[in-house]
């Protein structure tokens, strides 16, 4: 297949990108590159020994992305172009409204312009919500955010069903992220965040490479085990395999679906730190600090039906995940750019 990864210069899209190109699918890449790096692209290509198309276009801009419907016969297209920082959407909401919608609604008019019926939608674990009980099942009604971007994640999802309420030709696989972290085990690519990291994984492996002092543990009296929160947290490889099986069953099937991709095993703050010194013998300096505004204790993914029905579960472990964290930091200290 022919599949436009909107928004694939990203850590999620180009891992996925060389997980398609492995599995003989030809991958089309437009990214403005506002949170990217253009040098993860020609990693794509270095680490899967294929070519791939990328347009520098933002994806709100009708206009270019209509010339690459134009210019590529596009079988599917995976959607990752949002923006995604929880504490920036709340100090700029109107602009995350503006291009994670915006992206959307893009996409979907060139589907209908272009004759395009399958779509794979980035979601996020976020849609739950603080409502739900745990584990997270497809089951259960998608929540209300405490942030502008867990809105736009759960109005995405809403714009997508309607969509394909109302076009029985439609196909919209919506995958509900848990915690990705890890890297391609070449070294080669991984994560690698503009200015200071928000999440866990890329905090601990930038204080553990010397750019960052200490990690402070947001929280150390939750309701949980060892009082830290507890995350589903799941390696970017197997996260990129699930794409794979979703896009499979997207040129099958028709209608909107969604579909947790996690491990369904939650592992505390605490453990991560742990884990990742055990894996790499580097240590950690961290203190506890102050909760974050908007984190829920702990919640992880009910896997079962990713297992059943696309026939995906995550592989990996947290020492791998661990591993190849520190593979791609010890030898990419300053990420892409260096
Ligand atoms: C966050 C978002 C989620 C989004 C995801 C990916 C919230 C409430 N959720 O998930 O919507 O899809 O990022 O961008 O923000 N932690 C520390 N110290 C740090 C960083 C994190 O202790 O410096 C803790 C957090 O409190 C949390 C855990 O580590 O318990 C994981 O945090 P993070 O990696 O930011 O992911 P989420 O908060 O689960």
């Amino acid at each position: 297949m022919n599949i436009l990864l909107a928004g694939g210069a990203g850590y999620i899209g180009s891992h996925t990108a060389v997980s398609l190109l492995d599995a003989g699918h030809d991958v089309i890449i437009a990214d403005n590159f506002a949170n990217s790096s253009p040098v993860a692209v020609e990693r794509v290509r270095e680490v899967s020994g294929k070519p791939v198309t990328c347009y520098r276009a933002d994806v709100c801009d009708k206009a270019a992305m209509e010339r690459i419907f134009q210019e590529n016969n596009i079988d599917c297209i995976v959607h990752f172009a949002a923006l995604k920082g929880v504490g920036e959407s709340v100090e700029i909401p109107v602009a995350y409204y503006r291009n994670n919608i915006d992206t959307t609604l893009t996409l979907l008019e060139c589907m209908a312009k272009f004759g395009v019926r399958n779509m794979v939608f980035s979601s996020s674990a976020t849609v739950y919500g603080d409502e739900n009980p745990i584990p997270y099942a497809e089951t259960m009604r998608r929540g209300s955010s405490s942030h502008p971007y867990g809105w736009t994640k759960i109005f995405m999802e809403q714009i997508f069903e309607d969509a394909a309420k109302a076009d029985p030709n439609l196909s919209v696989v919506l995958l509900r992220y848990f915690n990705p972290i890890g890297a391609h085990p070449s070294g080669r690519m991984g994560e690698d965040p503009r200015g200071v990291p928000n999440n866990l994984m890329p905090y601990i492996s930038q204080v553990a490479v010397g750019r960052r002092e200490k990690l402070t543990v947001f929280g150390g009296d939750y309701p949980t085990p060892d009082g830290t929160c507890r995350r589903d947290y799941l390696h970017v490889m197997d996260l990129a395999e699930g794409h794979l099986e979703a896009v499979e069953y997207a040129a099958a099937h028709k209608g909107a679906e969604a579909f947790n991709l996690g491990t369904g095993t939650p592992y505390s703050v605490l453990e991560i730190i742990r884990a990742f010194e055990t894996a790499t013998g580097v240590s950690i300096p961290y203190a506890i600090g102050d909760r974050r505004a908007g984190d829920l204790p702990e919640f992880w993914a009910d896997a079962s039906k990713a297992e059943r029905v696309l026939c995906w579960t995550a592989k990996r472990d947290l020492t791998e995940m661990c591993r190849d964290t520190w593979n791609w930091q010890s030898h990419n200290p300053k990420g892409y750019e260096e």
